[in-house]
């Protein structure tokens, strides 16, 4: 069983991806992390966020296992995450990474914004998360305040826009809901609330 789950920034996607794999006895990946690490890498040897070559090479030394989700999760490793996600080559590295993690048994939960399009096409079931960007935008802001990081509001809004205008727009698999995917609006949800929608919709698909 394979469940594929996109989203923009801060809709709530990674909270249900990993409370759906483990109410379902998956393994989980969130494919975010593999961008940012690659990212994160590019920034820490100083080098430009479009030298593909050097990404690509990080990317084929990347160990799913050992990617350290706090050491990744900085607003500006995000930021570079989604410049080097427009890179084709790059792109083809690491979705061929995340098709090996969710070929194998018993089968995963992945999340991202092209796994129900690409990295996953004939996943069991598909959801496509989402919420309006000021819920986002709010969501994101306490997370990182009670972080102990700062953050603004209307800063946070505006980055979260740009980002999602990025990863919709871009030419090489865009952010977009796959056609069989069901739309899941979390705007007026908490946690809980969307959850429960979620099984639902799994338990009902499956
Ligand atoms: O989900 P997260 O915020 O960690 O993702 C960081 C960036 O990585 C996204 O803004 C997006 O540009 C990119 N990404 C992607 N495809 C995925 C997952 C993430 O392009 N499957």
């Amino acid at each position: 069983m394979i469940i594929a789950i996109d989203g923009p920034a801060a809709s709530g996607k990674g909270t249900l991806a990993r409370r759906l794999a483990a109410h379902f006895n998956l393994r989980h990946l969130d494919t975010g992390l593999t961008y940012r690490a690659v990212a994160a890498a590019l920034l820490a040897q100083g080098l430009p966020l479009g030298d593909e070559a050097v990404a690509i090479e990080i990317a084929r030394h990347l160990d799913l296992g050992k990617m350290d989700k706090n050491a990744l999760s900085a607003h500006e490793v995000g930021e570079a995450a989604s410049r080097v996600a427009v890179l084709g080559g790059l792109r083809e590295e690491l979705v061929r990474l995340q098709k090996e993690f969710a070929a194998t048994p018993p089968g995963a939960v992945l999340d991202g914004r092209d796994i129900g399009t690409v990295v996953c096409p004939d996943a069991t079931v598909k959801l496509f998360v989402t919420a309006a960007p000021e819920a986002r935008a709010r969501r994101r802001t306490e997370e990182m305040l009670s972080k102990g990081q700062e953050a603004e509001f209307a800063s946070v809004l505006d980055d979260l826009k740009r980002r999602d205008l990025r990863d919709s727009q871009r030419t090489v698999a865009p952010m977009r809901q796959a056609d069989d995917a069901h739309l899941l609006d979390t705007t007026e949800m908490d946690i809980e609330t969307a959850f429960k929608a979620a099984v639902d919709i799994v338990s009902r698909t499956c």
